[in-house]
């Protein structure tokens, strides 16, 4: 039969109408291997890479390793009742989260789902878990300090909003408390601060909570938890979720403090993952895209130019190390990609140094330009002073023949290292830790023995609050340390001290 071209085009045209897409949403695959957090399906065709996926049971998964015969998911979320040769069904979409107001001084899972008994969080907003990194143009230099309330980082080691500095140390450190004191010390500063709990056991997550409640700082903390019971897709998963919750507010021209404790569990998790999902693995047994893992998600911390909106994410990841070595894979990847670290030592810690920062280890590669002129004025010489103080006290320890100006040295770094430490929880406002740093360079120390230090510098501050106030009050506002500033507070505190009667002579 011949057809005409009339026929031809309306046989086209009735083909064209009546073609169905295979790649239609509803398409389902079969389980055909279930372990430990992660699952393997076919028939998922035109599944895409990172698309959510739902189980049977309506627990979520997201599709990992797209391969020819099948595709590997992890499963989000509990899996006992998931069985093998049920179906998986694809959603069409990526992971997202809620974001918002709402979440504020809530604890969520690492999908975002409270777990604090207080009832649905009540937001229609959502945002991607994974999102792209503010590219150079939308970014603008660290300028604002992130003040911790801990003397020796605001001094040593200072930390702008929207740089990332790495905490790193053995177990058992202080990582977590200096964390938990810089979140503290947030109070009233217009920031809003978000722990992402990774790996911890969920004792210590509730203690930490409860640290935050006490102190009032849950009214503008976030607790995001994977905990240590929690498969390893949602530890993985965590800080991501959390960032997103970030990025909201930071889009909203807000700041925000985000603690990532810690990313060596992340990492052990991800390492996890990718074995069972039989990726090849690497040096240390990690995956390939490790390094990937992480500067794709600290990336996402910045401060937004003006025309964004200015908001900032601060991020202060963790990373435990193993006896003090800071070589090993994940440590140099963090550390290569954040803008400084905070190193604590054990053995510091040990000996009662706490926090237990290594003045020589530790630096800032942005926040000194984020530093309060007042503070730069009084830490200029701090770390050469400490360093070279570390050295002497090594030296000397094999004579007693000491010269004054070496033996002077000594009883300064002895003082140093004193007004250094600070308690738990013990945080210091600007003006204070300006007072006493000054009063420390300027030799009023000195003659202090070093036990009757901590109580010379609450006194000191008693003190001051009565007999200065305008004082303190023009460091808070201008937050210089101005000529005539300078010879008051010179005068008041040489008043204090040749009024102060040490204890232990
Ligand atoms: N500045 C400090 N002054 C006194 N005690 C401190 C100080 N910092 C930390 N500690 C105490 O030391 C212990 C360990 O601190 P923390 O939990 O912060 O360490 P970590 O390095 O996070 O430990 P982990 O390896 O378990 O995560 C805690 O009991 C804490 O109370
Ligand atoms: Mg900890």
């Amino acid at each position: 039969m011949a057809l005409d071209k009339e026929d031809l085009h309306s046989l086209i045209k009735q083909r064209i109408s009546s073609f169905q897409s295979t790649s239609e949403m509803e398409e389902i695959g079969k389980l055909t291997y279930l372990g430990d957090g992660i699952a393997r399906a076919t028939g998922l065709e035109n599944v895409m890479s990172g698309e959510l996926l739902e189980f049977e049971d309506g627990t979520i998964g997201m599709a990992q390793n797209l391969e020819r015969k099948d595709v590997g998911i992890v499963i989000f979320g509990e899996y006992f009742n998931i069985r093998v040769g049920e179906t998986v069904r694809r959603t069409g979409h990526i992971m997202e989260v809620p974001v918002g107001d709402a979440l504020i001084g809530r604890v969520v899972d690492a999908l975002g789902n409270p777990v604090d008994g207080q009832g649905p969080i009540k937001t229609s907003k959502k945002r991607p878990v994974e999102n792209e990194a503010p590219g150079v143009m939308d970014r603008q230099p660290v300028e604002e300090p992130l003040q911790t309330g801990i003397k020796a980082i605001d001094s040593l080691v200072p930390i702008g909003r929207g740089q990332r500095e790495l905490i790193i140390g053995d177990r058992k450190t202080g990582k977590t408390t200096i964390a938990m004191d810089t979140i503290l010390n947030q109070r009233g500063k217009d920031v809003i601060c978000i722990y992402v709990a990774i790996g911890q056991k969920e004792s210590s997550v509730r203690n930490m909570t409860e640290t935050l409640k006490k102190y009032r700082a849950l009214d503008y903390t976030i607790v995001v938890s994977a905990s240590a019971s929690n498969p390893a897709p949602m530890l993985y998963i965590a800080p991501y979720v959390a960032t997103a919750i970030a990025e909201e507010f930071m889009h909203e021209g807000k700041h925000v403090l985000i603690v990532y404790d810690d990313l060596s569990k992340q990492a052990a998790a991800y390492r996890e993952m990718s074995l069972l999902l039989k990726r090849p693995p690497g040096r240390e047994a990690y995956p390939g895209d490790i390094f990937y893992l992480h500067s794709r998600l600290l990336e996402r911390s910045a401060k937004l130019s003006d025309a964004l909106g200015g908001g900032s994410i601060t991020s202060l990841p963790i990373v435990e190390t193993q006896a003090g070595d800071i070589s090993a894979y994940i440590p140099t990847n963090v550390i290569s990609i954040t803008d400084g670290q905070i190193f604590l030592e054990s053995e510091l810690f040990f000996s009662g140094i706490r926090p237990a920062i290594s003045a020589g280890l530790s630096v800032s590669r942005v926040g000194g330009s984020a530093q309060t002129k007042a503070m730069k004025k009084v830490s200029g010489t701090l770390r050469l002073d400490l360093a070279t103080f570390r050295e002497l006290e090594a030296f000397t320890q094999f004579g007693s023949d000491l010269d004054a100006s070496t033996q002077q040295r000594l009883n300064r770094g002895h003082r140093t290292v004193e007004v250094l430490k600070q308690g738990l929880h013990q945080v210091m406002p600007m003006e204070e830790q300006v007072i006493i740093l000054y009063a420390l360079t300027k030799g009023f120390l000195d003659v202090v023995p070093v036990r009757d230090i901590p109580r010379f510098e609450s006194e000191l501050m008693t003190n001051l609050h009565f007999a200065v106030p305008h004082v303190i009050e023009e460091i808070v506002t201008t937050k210089k340390l101005t000529d005539e500033v300078e010879v008051e507070l010179f005068a008041a505190i040489k008043a204090f001290a040749s009024g102060f009667i040490p204890h232990s002579l």
